[in-house]
């Protein structure tokens, strides 16, 4: 039992780029507290576990890090939070497993994190798995991270239920965050030193709300008054899905100068009896036929994929199904998944689950498919010249690494500093990064 607030934390958070952003945000939630963050959970008096349910074995994740916090033996046990998606879907059950859990918090109640850290501090224990219709995000402290780029959530939750997916469950229902808020963050994150921001959403091409004059707007709107902010430099939004992509988004791609010539867009698979089953909504070639006018607007935009390889049912012809579809597209980077079963979805009900090692297999060939396909689209930036947002240090003095604007990471020597806008030559290219030279330096 813990008895005395917490001076110091550390937040892990797991999974999607919304639990990195989420994490954040408790972070500044609990420095606007006066507790200060540590770098390592092993020297924190409170450790938040900013957990993941997307598939397989997060929770198991989450229950060995609390073993190992458990018995960290020279500074005694942390406080112990356990947030995210696991904590929404296993709940109590959390504590009942490992009663040295304090605080179990879902991902749409977190801005009461202060409140349960200090009913632990009396000794309690503090569960809240509450969707309150009120939002979070009124009550979270303003923004105030640093860096360079930087993730604003404009929409939680997904209302279209594919079948072997957690997110409706763990975060509810599809919800647009009102316009003046999201520019008034990015504000803020502008006012920090952001360039680059990247819009997040489950659904984030589903955004829309009404601007100040009370016009209804799109994510496309969103990212024509972005354009607008002085200082911000690029705009990215992340995820989308098919069914939501609509003409005045793809033709945002082709008139907003900020916004990024890129677009993650899972397909999940290349057959369309296994789409059905999935109750994805779109058909092989609707997709096909999306990409055709996505690329028409912005032809060198980079296409990025998620793909699930051994959904119940899926034959081998309808694994080479989605080989072909990859082969049809040319992505130039993906994520690709062996189906796991998530407790609850009605996927996981289905009869005729796939072996795990043919699903091996499966992932295999596809990933090297997916591999190929990276390095080629590397390859092909070869010899351009393009701007390289800079990031972080790299590893030999005097080397910075930043992104281009299709997402490649690009390493160079440069006199410059992170968070400045280069102009750079691609010298190299590999299939995880390219290495590019400086040919003038940008005032930034
Ligand atoms: N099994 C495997 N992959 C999954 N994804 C979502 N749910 C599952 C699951 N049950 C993948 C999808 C999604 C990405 C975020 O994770 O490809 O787009
Ligand atoms: Fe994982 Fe989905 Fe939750 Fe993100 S929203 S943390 S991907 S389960």
């Amino acid at each position: 039992m813990i008895e005395r607030l917490p001076k110091t934390f550390h937040v892990k958070s797991f999974g999607c780029q919304m639990n990195v952003y989420d994490g954040a945000r408790m972070a500044e939630l609990l420095e606007a507290q006066g507790m200060s963050a540590v770098a390592e959970g092993g020297e924190a008096d409170l450790v938040v576990l900013n957990t993941c349910h997307i598939r397989e074995k997060a929770a198991e994740k989450v229950y060995s890090d609390i073993g190992r916090l458990i018995r960290r033996d020279d500074r005694g046990r942390p406080m112990i939070a356990v947030a995210g998606c696991v904590a929404q879907a296993e709940g109590a059950e959390i504590p009942r497993r490992a009663p040295a859990v304090d605080i179990v918090v879902g991902p749409q109640a977190y801005h009461r994190l202060p409140e349960m850290v200090a009913t632990a501090a009396r000794g309690g224990r503090a569960l809240d798995t509450d969707m309150p219709v009120e939002s979070k995000f009124g009550s979270l402290p303003a923004r105030r991270r640093q860096g360079p780029t930087a993730f604003l959530t404009v929409q939680e939750g997904c209302d279209k239920f594919c079948t072997y997916c957690v997110v409706p469950y763990t975060r509810g229902a599809e919800v647009s965050r009102h316009w003046s808020a999201i520019i008034d963050e990015a504000k803020a994150l502008v006012d920090n030193g952001a360039k680059e921001i990247t819009l997040l959403g489950q659904n984030v091409n589903a955004w829309t709300g009404e601007d100040d004059t009370g016009r209804t707007q799109g994510l496309d709107g969103l990212a024509r008054a972005l354009d607008r902010l002085p200082g911000l430099e690029r705009i990215r939004y992340t995820t989308s899905h098919p069914n939501d992509m609509n003409d005045g988004l793809i033709r945002a791609h082709a008139e907003v100068a900020k916004l990024m010539p890129f677009l993650h867009l899972p397909v999940q698979s290349g057959s369309d009896r296994v789409l059905r089953a999935m109750n994805r909504s779109h058909t092989t070639s609707s997709y096909l036929a999306l990409i055709e006018r996505v690329r028409a607007a912005r032809p060198d935009i980079a296409i990025s994929g998620d793909f699930i390889v051994g959904f119940p049912g899926e034959t081998d012809a309808e694994f080479e199904a989605t080989l072909n579809i990859v082969a049809a597209v040319n992505y130039a980077q993906a994520y690709s998944f062996k189906y796991s079963p998530r407790p609850g979805t009605p996927a996981a009900q289905m009869d005729e689950q796939v072996p795990a090692a043919l699903m091996d297999e499966r992932l295999q060939r596809l990933q090297a498919l997916l591999n190929e396909q990276q390095l080629a689209f590397n390859r092909a930036t070869l010899g351009r010249r393009t701007s390289v947002l800079l990031e972080r240090a790299g590893k030999k003095p005097g080397q910075l690494i930043g992104k281009s604007p299709w997402l490649q990471s690009v390493h160079l020597q440069t006199g410059s500093g992170i968070g400045h806008l280069v102009e750079v030559e691609i010298v190299s290219a590999g299939p995880n990064s390219l290495a590019g030279a400086e040919t003038m330096r940008n005032a930034a």
